[in-house]
Formats: C-alpha cells, sequence, structure tokens
C-alpha cells in the first residue's frame, strides 16, 4: 500500500556534464569551490598488483615505486592547491567501498588506475558510473599495444576521461587535467543556494 507520508519538498538534483544528476552535497562544494572557500579533493585508487611496481615488470611499468608516485601526486597537489588522498587494493571490494565514500562527498574526483579489473569488473563501471563525479581512468602502459585481452576497458566508458602509456607521468598529467576540469565547471556552474534574487 503506497505511504500517504508527505515528503519535505527536495532540492531539484542538476544535470552534469551530459550524465546523471548532481547531487545538492555536490553543488553546494562546487559553489564553495567557486567561492575558493576550500581546496579540490581528489580520491586516487590503485587496484591489483600496483603495490608490486618498482619489482613488477619494470620493462614495462618502470621503476618507480607506487609509493614514490603518490608522494610526487602530493606535492602536486600540494602546488595546485588540491589534496589528493592517494589508495590501493588488491581487493575489488575495497575500490568499490572507496567509490562510495567519495559520491558520498569524500571527493569531488577520481584518478583511477583499475589494474586488470579495467578488463572484467562491471562492478567498478557501476561504481564509476553511479558516483556521478568526474572520473579519469590512468594506466602506466599502453594497454592498446599489449595483449588482445588488454584492448578493451569496460570502466572508461564511465569516466570523464583516460591517460595512458606515459609511466608514472600518466597519474600526474590525468591529475592536472581533472584538477583543471573541477575548476572550470565550478566556475561554470551557477551558485544555487544564497540568497534570493530581487
Ligand atoms: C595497467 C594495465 C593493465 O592491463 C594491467 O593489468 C595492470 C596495469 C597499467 O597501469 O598499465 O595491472 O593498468
Amino acid at each position: 500500500m503506497a505511504s500517504s507520508r508527505r515528503r519535505a519538498p527536495q532540492p531539484t538534483p542538476r544535470r552534469h556534464a551530459g550524465r546523471g544528476v548532481v547531487k545538492p552535497a555536490l553543488l553546494r562544494h562546487a559553489s564553495s569551490l567557486k567561492a575558493g572557500h576550500s581546496a579540490v579533493r581528489i580520491m586516487v585508487l590503485s587496484g591489483p598488483n600496483l603495490d608490486r611496481l618498482g619489482r613488477r615488470e619494470p620493462s614495462i611499468y618502470g621503476t618507480a615505486t607506487l609509493e614514490d608516485i603518490h608522494r610526487r601526486l602530493e606535492a602536486v597537489g600540494q602546488e595546485q592547491g588540491a589534496a589528493v588522498d592517494c589508495r590501493q587494493s588488491n581487493h575489488e571490494g575495497d575500490l568499490l567501498d572507496w567509490i562510495g565514500q567519495a559520491a558520498d562527498g569524500a571527493a569531488d574526483g577520481i584518478l583511477i588506475n583499475p589494474g586488470a579489473l579495467t578488463h572484467t569488473s562491471y562492478a567498478l563501471y557501476d561504481a564509476v558510473r553511479s558516483a556521478l563525479i568526474p572520473t579519469v581512468e590512468v594506466h602506466l602502459s599502453n594497454p592498446y599495444a599489449r595483449e588482445e585481452f588488454r584492448r578493451k576497458s569496460v570502466v572508461v566508458p564511465a569516466c570523464l576521461g583516460s591517460i595512458a602509456g606515459l609511466g608514472a607521468m600518466s597519474y600526474q598529467l590525468a591529475l592536472l587535467g581533472l584538477i583543471d576540469h573541477l575548476r572550470t565547471i565550478a566556475q561554470s556552474r551557477p551558485i544555487v543556494s544564497g540568497p534570493r534574487q530581487p
């Protein structure tokens, strides 16, 4: 039986970048970014086997460790006035939980290197798609120039874009691009809360 309880009026959700709906909490944060009150917050996620960077096939993935990459991203974030929160897990469920936290307000945007889950995980696709915050897929190697199974990402259709093939620099370029994107959308989005105009 349908409930007769009346719901309080909800703020109208708005569209974001041609897909999905932006949650009001994000709009409030976008407003404070626009007003210069808070730093852009980026969650950087790396998936299975990326904890082994430096020792894992250095001819493909380079000699930098994930720790080196994280320190570099934090330094770039500091230069750019952005807060960077770097995490790695070999477990798909952790990545899903972190994307959910980012979606619930812990971050404004996500960088993700899903490792081999790139090619198989519809769960990550669903999580990124429903997070409704800009997400960039990152790869150290160029998966399109490698084995056949790597040439398809099932996650990237849910993303704003991707950067691949530039080693550790892929992460840095993706970070700069994402910060720039978040600032651009914060500038172009009208502030919806605040005093009514006459
Ligand atoms: C990778 C590419 C994937 O195909 C692979 O499974 C990885 C690393 C990259 O960064 O190049 O684990 O995501």
